[in-house]
């Protein structure tokens, strides 16, 4: 069995990010290129399978089984540290076999998936929904989608120790919180739990209300012993996870092209929009310093030069 090296801790640059309506605005973000860690374990996915990785090497397991779309990050990463790291994985996918590019990825790398359908994936979250699976794979330790849940967080909360020793080189003192996207929500509650209360983290949420995010950031909160609290939630879906508009391509487009720093749409570049809403409407006083966490999902853009998809 080889579950990999978990004391890899990937360390990610943090950089200042140049664009008009900040300077207008007198506020400061330095962007925490998580997407810069590895070129293909990339983005936020390290640090939360770690954990998972961890407790399924304690548990005697030989690989991973775990669920996502057929753009999924969280499924490259997993499939692309198994590869890398000589463990076993198998991917349950939501809907129907396609080719998308990151499909194509996952086989490459090895990865064994099962189709669920539309049907089949919403049952994800019913109780016994693991039972035929860990039958069949009886040495395979399942991850929740996105690797989720409190020990997902826990895997995020080295990043804010990452920021805090990078400040002086970026000739910041302090900053005054975060923002990011949030898809799942663990990541920030990761950052909510690193801080412990001491900085706010700012999640623009990548899919809408409806999908419970809020409870389940409180619910890993409160499960890690917290009060409740320290973190904001904004509907930055725009109209659904995964919905893309002109708007938002042209946002994209033309901040990449000032910034030199590559978004998708969506995750990084719907939440780079928010950000931008929330200083034009006065959300953040001049003198703030933010730091914006690129999460990375770059690889699943590729599925993305078309408008958008289901
Ligand atoms: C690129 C990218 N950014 C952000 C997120 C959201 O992270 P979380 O689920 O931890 O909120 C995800 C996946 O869920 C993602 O793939």
């Amino acid at each position: 069995m080889n579950l990999g090296p978990f004391h890899w801790l990937p360390s990610a640059p943090l950089q200042p990010l140049a664009l008009d309506w900040l300077s207008r605005a007198g506020v400061e973000v330095a962007v925490l290129r998580l997407d810069r860690i590895d070129p293909l374990i990339s983005g936020n996915k390290w640090f939360k399978l770690a954990p998972h990785l961890a407790a399924a090497g304690e548990a005697g397991a030989r690989g991973i089984i775990s669920l996502g779309g057929a753009h999924s990050n969280h499924l490259h990463a997993l499939a692309a540290a198994g590869k890398r790291f000589g463990f076993a994985t198998v991917g349950l996918l939501r809907g129907h076999p396609q080719d998308t590019p990151t499909v194509l990825d996952l086989q490459g790398f090895g990865m064994q998936l099962h189709w669920l359908g539309y049907g089949g994936y919403r049952a994800r979250h019913e109780p016994g929904f693991w039972q035929p699976w860990q039958a069949q794979y009886p040495e395979l330790f399942p991850v929740a989608e996105g690797g989720g849940g409190l020990l997902g967080a826990t895997g995020c909360m080295p990043l804010v120790k990452q920021v805090r020793s990078q400040l002086n080189a970026l000739g910041w003192d302090d900053y005054h919180g975060w923002w990011l996207a949030a898809g799942t929500g663990t990541t920030l509650a990761g950052l909510v739990l690193g801080e412990g209360g001491a900085r706010p983290v700012y999640g623009a949420l990548a899919v809408p209300d409806d999908h419970g995010v809020a409870q389940q950031v409180a619910a890993i909160v409160r499960e890690a012993g917290l009060q409740d609290g320290g973190y904001e939630l904004f509907d930055s879906s725009r109209g659904g996870f995964a919905k893309v508009d002109p708007l938002l391509l042209a946002f994209i487009e033309e901040s990449e092209r000032h910034s030199g720093i590559p978004l998708e749409p969506l995750y990084t570049g719907k939440a780079l929009l928010a950000l931008k809403q929330q200083v034009e409407a006065g959300r953040f006083a001049a003198g703030s310093r933010l730091v914006f966490v690129h999460t990375g999902g770059l690889q699943g853009r590729r599925g993305f030069a078309a408008p958008a998809q289901p």
